[in-house]
């Protein structure tokens, strides 16, 4: 049976929830790999809309296991506010969600310097989703993260947060001068969170090895996307773990061996929320327009998002990186009604064409988008099921995705809804 990694091929917010979500209608498993509260997975059923933030995407399919690995950063409020949104909403979450022991946890420390940090870089800010997620995943490497399994043994908690204050709040009042935590209310806070969470608490790599070796489909959901990977992406303007494929194993303690298929989850244009290079950006009215009617603005902090022309030198490197063996591309409606429609091929820097992605920040930063027109079409796809039915030049537009990439288009999606969504093979 297949075990899947979807993964996002650009800056994020490809529509990987709405993607999870149809697929998990035949998987077993929904794991999160890596990330924080700083994701936001949409989920539309009906007229009914879910943003998902460290629950996976699966949770409101009857009788799946959810599971949220050792390499996501767990906010603990977050998580129990969104366990109780669910519930409020009729969502049962009990005995479908497991969360592992290893998950660093997201302190309120964690926030205040994301926040002073963000303050301090001035205009190279990164544009952070300011939940703490970049110093959470510091601590971790710097070997001083206090974990959910620290939760629950509340002697091992308290001393390492009180040797973790000793140099934060140091930091906190002589460089970034803003009050000092106190270990006592921090214990307090988290330790009703710890009672709160208990029951979720588990060996999830034992648990997912056990489902794996039992045959079961199984589909590991990343969050953010290729290009926000902290060693892929557009470093510094990127997000603190490994977005890509590869974090899959390491976020949940599976091996190499053990994963099928790798599904890329591509907007048919591209978006960018935060600061850093984005080259096919469009600064003008079009892009507004793609905005607009695109719905975006961040599913997490409402900002919104920078859109821009599908970036065929961003999807290349990803197909690279990940080695996708499918891609689905998500919001083909959004380019309804546009005379033309452009795809960038490569980039010009100083003279020089680049055909694959630099490593050079400057150059991502300063090159003009080289571009090929495609025709683009007037009729609406919102909806459309069957790609028969799509428009001649859609076709042709999804053609010429796949013919560049060397990877087929698995899944277009034609709208917000669960149903609104061309199959074309199956995963499982
Ligand atoms: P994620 O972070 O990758 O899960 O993506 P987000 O949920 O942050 O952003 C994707 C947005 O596009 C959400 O509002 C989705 O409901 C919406 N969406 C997803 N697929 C489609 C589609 O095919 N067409 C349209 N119009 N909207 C879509
Ligand atoms: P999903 O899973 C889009 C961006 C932030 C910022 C950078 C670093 O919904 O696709 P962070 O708070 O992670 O330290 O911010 O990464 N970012 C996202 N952009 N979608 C996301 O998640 C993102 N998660 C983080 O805007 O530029
Ligand atoms: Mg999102």
């Amino acid at each position: 049976m297949p075990n899947v990694i979807i993964v996002g091929a650009q800056w994020g917010d490809e529509g990987k929830g709405k993607i999870v979500d149809y697929l998990s209608e035949k998987a077993d498993v929904i794991a999160r790999y890596q990330g924080g509260h700083n994701a936001g997975h949409t989920v539309v059923i009906n007229d009914e809309k879910f943003i998902f933030h460290l629950i996976p995407s699966g949770i409101l399919r009857e009788g799946k296991i959810c599971l949220i690995g050792n390499g996501v950063v767990i906010d603990p409020a977050a998580l129990i506010e969104e366990i109780n949104g669910l519930k409020e909403r009729g969502v049962e979450v009990r005995g479908k969600l497991l969360l592992s022991k290893n998950a660093h946890l997201i302190m309120p420390y964690h926030r205040a310097i994301d926040m002073e940090s963000e303050r301090f870089r001035g205009t190279k800010m990164i544009g952070t989703t300011g939940r703490g997620i970049g110093p959470a995943y510091v601590h971790k490497i710097a070997r001083m993260g206090i974990r959910v399994i620290d939760m629950v043994q509340p002697p091992v908690f308290m001393e390492k947060l009180k040797t973790n204050l000793y140099d934060i709040n140091f930091l906190l009042e002589n460089l970034y001068k803003v009050p000092r935590f106190d270990a006592g209310g921090i214990y307090r806070e988290y330790m009703s969170y710890a009672e709160k969470l208990s029951e979720y608490i588990a060996d999830t790599d034992i648990i997912l090895n056990r489902m794996i070796s039992e045959n079961k489909n199984i589909l590991f959901e990343g969050a953010q996307g290729t290009l926000l990977d902290i060693d892929h992406g557009t470093y510094p303007y990127v997000t603190s773990s490994n977005a890509i494929a590869g974090g899959a194993c390491t976020g949940l303690g599976v091996g190499p061996t053990k994963i099928s298929k790798v599904l890329g989850v591509a907007k048919a244009y591209t978006t960018r929320v935060g600061s850093g290079p984005f080259p096919t950006e469009i600064n003008d009215p079009l892009g507004d327009m793609l905005r607009e009617k695109g719905g975006e603005y961040g599913a997490t902090t409402g900002r919104p998002r920078r859109c821009g022309w599908l970036d065929m030198v961003v999807l290349k490197h990803s197909a690279r990186i990940n080695g996708f063996t499918e891609i689905a591309v998500t919001k083909l409606d959004v380019l309804d009604g546009l005379d033309v429609i452009k795809i960038c091929t490569s980039y010009k820097y100083k003279g020089r064409i680049y055909e694959e992605f630099p490593k050079e920040i400057d150059v991502i930063e300063g090159c003009d988008s080289l571009y090929e027109e495609m025709e683009g079409w007037s009729a609406s796809t919102t909806g459309i099921r069957d790609f028969n039915k799509l428009p001649e030049t859609a076709k042709a537009y999804i053609k010429k995705i796949e013919e560049i990439l060397g990877v087929e288009v698995q899944l277009i999606s034609t709208g917000q809804r669960r149903d609104e969504l061309i199959q074309l093979k199956d995963i499982f």
